[in-house]
C-alpha cells in the first residue's frame, strides 16, 4: 500500500527545529487521516520521527517513489491534498 509518512518529531530544545515545533507533528498526521478517510483514498498515514529536513518542516514523504513535501501546515492542506491525489492516480 502507498504511504504518506508524516514527521512527528518534537525536540525539547526550542532552539532546534522540529516538525512538531513548526506546527506539524501529530496534529498534522490526524488531519491527513481525516482527509484521507473522507476521500476514500487507498493510502496509509505512517508516523516517523525525523525525515532529516527539519529546517523545512513540517515535512511529509510520499512513498514508494514519491516526493518530499515541505512546510505543510494543518490549516492549509489543499495543495498537499492535490499532490497526494496526483500521486495516487
Ligand atoms: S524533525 Fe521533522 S524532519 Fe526532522
Amino acid at each position: 500500500m502507498k504511504q504518506l509518512t508524516v514527521c512527528i518529531n518534537d525536540r525539547a530544545n526550542p532552539n532546534q527545529p522540529s516538525c512538531t515545533g513548526r506546527g506539524g507533528g501529530e496534529v498534522l498526521a490526524k488531519r491527513f487521516e481525516q482527509e484521507i478517510a473522507a476521500s476514500g483514498w487507498s493510502i496509509e498515514v505512517k508516523r516517523f520521527k525525523c525525515l532529516g529536513r527539519c529546517d523545512e518542516g513540517p515535512v511529509l514523504k510520499l512513498s514508494p517513489g514519491g516526493p518530499f513535501i515541505y512546510q505543510v501546515h494543518p490549516d492549509d492542506l489543499d495543495e498537499t491534498l492535490k499532490q497526494i491525489e496526483i500521486f495516487l492516480a
